[in-house]
């Protein structure tokens, strides 16, 4: 019988939103549910693969033979990325990742002020994980996602040279039947020099048919 396109591949998937706290009882965070996410790590089981997911908070559940890794802030899932890159062989950052966080947490919760209507948040720059686990030293393949509102071929190609990946998936997330919370999802591909186009479906194919990509890809060039 043939062998699974993943058989014994280890794979690493970064899901679902940040949070980042402001106080005790407030936080940034985005619309992502982890569904696109966990559609991969579970396609990606199926497909034979050894699976961790590096999930931020999200209400979803996963097969019992997939590693699961809690995790709340940007910060908490950049070191939980570059934890597992001793073993990672492709790294898909499917994640919703905040790219700012206050500067100051408030240790407790913060009063309304009875003498100003404004009041004003620092917001500092959060590391940005999926540049850093592809510059590495045991650089796995890496795979980014990239949601745009616009120009996304442009954008995306930007993203994929300027953090160094081999792959990006590319979210139109002007169009609320897709993308963020949604059911379902098209991507458009692009390596350096190729594009894939994944018409919209539900999330669990599209998986199945981005972890085929994926697979090909990373043969072809290890
Ligand atoms: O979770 P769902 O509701 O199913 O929605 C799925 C999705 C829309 C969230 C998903 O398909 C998607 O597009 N994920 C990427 C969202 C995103 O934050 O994209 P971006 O263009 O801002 O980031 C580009 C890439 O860099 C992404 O791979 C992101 O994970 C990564 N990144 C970004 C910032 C940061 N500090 N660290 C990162 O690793």
């Amino acid at each position: 019988p043939q062998q699974p396109l993943l058989a014994g591949v280890n794979v690493v998937i970064t899901a679902g939103p940040t949070q980042e706290a402001i106080d005790p009882v407030r936080y940034i965070s985005n619309h992502s549910s982890g569904k696109m996410g966990f559609s991969l790590a579970n396609a990606a089981l199926s497909m034979g693969a050894n699976v961790t997911v590096i999930a931020g908070p999200v209400n979803l559940s996963l097969a019992a033979d997939i590693k699961r890794i809690d995790v709340k802030s940007a910060r908490d899932m950049h070191q939980a990325a570059l934890a597992s890159l001793d073993t990672a062989d492709i790294f898909i950052a499917c994640a919703a990742v905040a790219d700012y966080r206050t500067e100051t947490v408030h240790s407790e919760k913060m009063k309304k002020q009875a003498d100003t209507d404004v009041i004003t948040l620092t917001l500092v720059k959060n590391p940005d994980i999926i540049a850093d686990v592809a510059n590495a030293e045991n650089r796995p393949f890496c795979v980014g996602f990239a949601a745009e509102t616009n120009d996304i071929e442009a954008y995306a190609l930007g993203k994929l040279a300027r953090k160094n990946l081999d792959l990006i998936a590319a979210n139109d997330v002007s169009n609320s039947a897709q993308g963020f919370n949604s059911d379902n999802n098209a991507l458009t591909v692009f390596a350096k020099d190729k594009r894939f186009d994944i018409p919209l479906c539900n999330k669990k194919e599209v998986a199945i048919q981005l972890l085929k990509i994926i697979s090909e890809q990373y043969k072809s060039i290890s």
